[in-house]
């Protein structure tokens, strides 16, 4: 962390990367490291959340160690967001790394690739390079990938903060102001984590659906060129489907309210016809019958 490893301080500006060797020598063996991830999201809103995760990270004492959060919730509620906006808030490098039912064990660490003359190249993953440099490493949607990938960074989650690469024969242990997060969906194509690991991604931070007020702070945020009446529609709609338990989410809204502003701009529609056919065409004949009740 380059303020402080011990209180890291919030700011709204993300950073610039400072620039990094690509390649690190560690156990006589040459690494090429991975680059950060830099996209502009924001958090909007629930600040508490933010504090919940700068807490897990925060390290108090010489003895103590930063915690492993698991970022869960509803799909498309902010979950990604909220990990990656919080660890460039804290002026941090951040690495994303996305997790699929086919991610092996030495994607997540390291990979070896054929260079020139056949010689063998040592690619560090995202969460390597994060490791190895001091920054963030938020492995999305966790549990799509498998137990096996999960045993290997067993080490990584306790006390002993390194992993080990069979491929490259190197034990690499974590920079002191590495973080780690990981962001869990619920839906059909996930696995069950074991218990070991479970207990290793603590605490849990639920990112729950937004209030009203925020939640169209979040849609202005995402959508500032947007008419405010469609704001106001895509927000009466929302919050109405959390309270009646219908999945519709932020990003959702957002996809309805960005294809509306498009098919007003391309075909003249008003707010009203560009809302409803944005709203079928995207959330279906459901979505539209539910926004039946809505103020139109
Ligand atoms: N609090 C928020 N502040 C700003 N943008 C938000 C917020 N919540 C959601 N969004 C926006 O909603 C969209 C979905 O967010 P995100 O991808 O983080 O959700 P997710 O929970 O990770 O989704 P998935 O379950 O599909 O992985 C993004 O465009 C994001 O910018
Ligand atoms: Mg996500």
């Amino acid at each position: 962390m380059p303020k402080s490893s011990q209180h890291p301080t919030l700011s709204s500006v993300p950073p610039e990367p400072p620039p990094h060797p690509p390649v690190v020598m560690i156990e006589g063996v040459e690494l090429h490291l991975a680059h950060p991830d830099r996209f502009t999201l924001h958090w909007v809103g629930q600040e508490e959340l933010v504090k919940q995760l700068t807490a897990a990270w925060l390290v108090v004492d010489e003895d103590d160690q930063p915690l492993n959060p698991r970022v869960v919730g509803a799909p498309g509620v902010g979950k990604t967001t909220l990990a990656y906006a919080t660890a460039t808030r804290l002026g941090m490098e951040t690495y994303l790394f996305q997790a699929t039912m086919d991610t092996r064990p030495e994607d997540l660490l390291i990979t070896p690739v054929i260079a020139e003359n056949q010689r063998i190249k040592y690619v560090a993953s995202p969460l390597v390079t994060a490791m190895i440099r001091g920054g963030v490493c938020v492995l999305d949607e966790g549990n799509r990938m498998g137990e096996k990938c999960w045993a290997s960074l067993a080490p990584l989650l306790d006390a002993r903060r390194y992993v080990e690469s069979v491929i490259a024969g190197v034990k690499i242990k974590a920079h002191p102001a590495f973080r780690f997060c990981t962001t869990m969906n619920e839906d059909a194509s996930t696995f069950d984590i074991p218990e070991y690991i479970q207990s290793r991604l603590q605490p849990q931070i639920f990112v729950d659906f937004p209030g009203e007020g925020e939640e169209r702070r979040i849609l202005k945020d995402n959508l500032p060129f947007a008419d405010e009446a469609l704001l106001g529609y895509m927000v009466e709609f929302l919050q109405r489907a959390h309270q009646t338990g219908e999945p519709y989410s932020v990003r959702d809204g957002i996809n309805v309210v960005r294809y509306a502003v498009k098919l007003m701009k391309q075909d003249g529609l008003t707010v009203v016809e560009a809302w409803r056919m944005a709203l079928g065409m995207i959330l279906g004949r459901k979505g539209v019958e539910e926004a039946g009740g809505a103020s139109l």
